[in-house]
């Protein structure tokens, strides 16, 4: 089994180059199936679900070729039926992008139902209300969703809840669609903005992105294009944490920190000074963070992909603090792992109350989800003694080169193998 061995209590100097945004390239990866031409998708992060999700895309026909570590060059011609692989499918939540990707594009789609992340449920009724309101009919049959319409014809669709997963496919659906689709309620996180300005840049008109109300006049053909994914605004966020978690002063390059206004809003309400540049911040944290009341809403608001980590934080913190977890259902698994660690958090439904503690201590502890997993590593790396992270694919999904990168600032992190008895260092 593969886990993190990460000893404690070493500040952390110098800088690390934030990559590719995750939640873009899973989005914008199956979009290119809408393309009639060759797609170069550049500054992709190196991680398992860009490696899964275009194996998915492989496994139905199309061209990927791996042009180097962060890009791909794709032709979706070669995709004649769009069923994609089950087993493939299930593993991953943002695979439900190919159902408004093959729909948009062959007018059929046959999905396995999303599985990802578990922290409560995932449901997709509002990705299906806006491919109805398009004109398509879905079933659910053994496991897939299976979607087909005889014709696309734009809409008004008004999202019931601000949904990322909705707001991507419904636009990937409405953009070959016949006439305007309107989409209201819209989720305005980066990604959906880095969305829009891929299928623009392969001729489709979609304005709006980035606001509540996205308009998109649907067009016959989308030609090829050459794109560069924005930067990670939630793996930026994890390594501010981790900075100020260990103390230190530490750079993060390649950002947009407009992304990042609320993360460094909320560390700065803790004490953590954060210097904005063009293209970068710089975290200094030497002192005991203070308590803070967080909320998580869609953006602009606080991101709910930062609340493991930042609850990480607030164990440590002077004081007693609250979260609320507004987004999803059940997002607090973590925490058990946490208690472990000797953090003081009771968990009520939504609501979080965290006792600061003066100091974690090393445990072994699981990675029970993506963000879970690095809100472990945030932990670890301010606490005292070492710490065990167990189930870390679930980190090595989404934060590309982990270890290289906290080494490089003079954390003390290895990826270690235990079988039986024998631990093996990579
Ligand atoms: C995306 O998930 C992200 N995943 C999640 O990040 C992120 O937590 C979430 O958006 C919120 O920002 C990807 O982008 C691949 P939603 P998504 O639809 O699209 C409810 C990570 O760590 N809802 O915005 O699945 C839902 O239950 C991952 O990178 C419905 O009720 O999230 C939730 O309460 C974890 N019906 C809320 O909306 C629907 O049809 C927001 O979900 C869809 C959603």
């Amino acid at each position: 089994m593969e886990k993190f061995e990460i000893h404690g209590g070493r500040r952390l100097n110098g800088t690390i180059k934030i990559s590719g945004a995750k939640n873009a390239a899973v989005a914008i990866i199956p979009a290119v199936i809408l393309s009639d031409g060759i797609c170069r998708i550049e500054n992709l992060p190196d991680i398992n679900d860009v490696v899964a999700i275009a194996q998915i895309l492989k496994k139905m026909g199309a061209s990927v070729k791996r042009i180097d570590k962060t890009t791909l060059e794709i032709d979706s011609k070669g995709i004649r039926n769009p069923v994609a692989d089950y087993d493939l499918v299930r593993h991953m939540r943002a695979s439900s992008y190919l159902m408004g990707a093959l729909l948009g594009q062959f007018h059929r789609a046959e999905v396995a139902l999303p599985g990802g992340c578990d922290f409560g449920v995932r449901p997709v009724d509002q990705h299906l209300k806006g491919f109805g309101i398009l004109g398509a009919k879905h079933t659910v049959e053994g496991g897939m969703i299976k979607i087909n319409a005889d014709s696309l014809v734009g809409d008004h669709v008004y999202l019931d809840v601000v949904s990322v997963g909705a707001t991507v496919n419904i636009m990937l659906a409405a953009v070959k669609a016949k006439g305007r689709t309107t989409i209201e309620n819209a989720a305005k996180e980066p990604h959906i903005v880095d969305l829009a300005n891929f299928l623009n840049s392969m001729g489709a008109d979609v304005r709006g992105a980035g606001t509540d109300v996205i308009k998109i006049n649907g067009v016959d053909f989308l030609r090829g294009t050459t794109y560069s994914i924005i930067p990670d605004q939630i793996e930026a966020g994890t390594y501010m944490a981790a900075a100020a978690s260990a103390g230190g002063d530490v750079t993060l390059l390649n950002v947009i920190p407009k992304h990042l206004e609320s993360i460094t809003a909320k560390l700065r309400e803790m004490g953590v000074s954060v210097e904005e540049n063009d293209e970068s911040v710089r975290v200094v944290c030497s002192d005991r963070l203070k308590r803070c009341n967080v909320k998580t809403m869609p953006h602009p608001g606080f991101p709910t992909d930062m609340q493991p980590q930042i609850a990480a934080l607030l164990a440590t913190a002077n004081g007693t603090s609250i979260i609320h977890e507004a987004v999803w259902d059940n997002r607090f698994k973590y925490v058990e792992e946490l208690r472990r660690m000797g953090a003081e958090i009771n968990v009520d439904g939504k609501i979080a109350v965290v006792e600061g503690v003066d100091r974690l201590k090393g445990a072994p502890v699981k990675a029970t989800d993506l963000r879970a997993g690095a809100a472990m590593i945030v932990a670890a790396l301010g606490a005292e003694g070492v710490t065990y992270v167990e189930d870390i694919t679930h980190i090595d999904r989404g934060y590309e080169h982990v270890v290289e990168k906290l080494t490089g600032v003079g954390a003390d992190i290895k990826r270690i193998f235990t079988n039986d008895n024998v631990t093996n260092t990579a």
